[in-house]
């Protein structure tokens, strides 16, 4: 483990895609917090996460775990989104929030369904406020992809967010782990991505794809 390195926070990883970025950030020498509603599940898959990564990898209670991540994510299922990132939301005061929720409503999930108003993240954004520096990350990213640690992850990420620093942090953590990232705009730009989600799953059916259909972004010169 680097000191130097944030210590990054992943609510909801005991599921698929939170679990897949713990192991990927823990092998790449980030200190990861599991968070989960239930803390002896979180050790349960810190546990598991840091023997499969030989990284730092702890369990808490998603508040605990909130409070002590420098950086926080969250990777849990459209419908507990914004009861969840409510409940910790005193302990993200301050700090990157990397929202990966995709506003799948199943069970059409391979058909674009954004929610009135724009993307699921815009709407976190306006209910935490601007003291919490929500950037959007990792929808078009599958789970699949992300827990295999011996393949390098075969698309990119598109990241979108209102501050500008915050999106660099973000993309930088990406990079961290292999993964091609690109600035996407302002958050409200997530929306992109949130569909994005759908037309890959309709792939993946139609296309027989395994480990998840990604995107590339050609035609950037000076890739980063
Ligand atoms: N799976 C993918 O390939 C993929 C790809 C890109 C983006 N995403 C997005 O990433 C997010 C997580 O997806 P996933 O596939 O990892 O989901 P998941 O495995 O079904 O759930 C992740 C974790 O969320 C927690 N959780 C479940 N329901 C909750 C609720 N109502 N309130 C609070 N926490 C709850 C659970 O942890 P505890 O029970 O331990 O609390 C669970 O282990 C989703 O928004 C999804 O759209 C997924």
């Amino acid at each position: 483990m680097n000191d130097d390195k944030q210590v990054i926070a992943v609510l909801g990883g005991t599921g698929h895609e939170g679990a897949g970025l713990a192991a990927r950030w823990a092998k790449a020498g980030y200190r990861v917090i599991v968070g989960s509603r239930d803390a002896d599940r979180a050790a349960e898959a810190a546990g598991r996460l840091a023997e499969a990564s030989g990284g730092d990898v702890s369990g808490a209670a998603n508040m605990d775990a909130a409070a002590a991540g420098d950086i926080v994510v969250l990777a849990v299922p459209y419908s507990g989104q914004q009861a969840l990132a409510q409940e910790v939301s005193e302990a993200l005061d301050g700090k990157i929030l990397i929202d990966v929720t995709v506003p799948l409503q199943p069970p059409k999930v391979a058909r674009v369904q954004l929610p009135e108003g724009g993307s699921a993240v815009e709407a976190l954004q306006r209910m935490l406020g601007d003291g919490v520096r929500v950037v959007s990350a990792f929808q078009n990213v599958s789970a699949h992809q992300l827990s295999a640690l011996d393949q390098p992850v075969d698309c990119d990420v598109l990241v979108a967010g209102d501050d500008v620093d915050a999106r660099e942090t973000v993309c930088q953590l990406a990079r961290a782990i292999g993964i091609v990232a690109w600035h996407a705009g302002p958050l409200a730009n997530s929306a992109a991505a949130e569909a994005l989600t759908s037309v890959l799953i309709a792939m993946n059916k139609r296309y027989k794809v395994a480990n998840g259909a990604g995107i590339r972004i050609t035609g950037i010169p000076d890739q980063p």
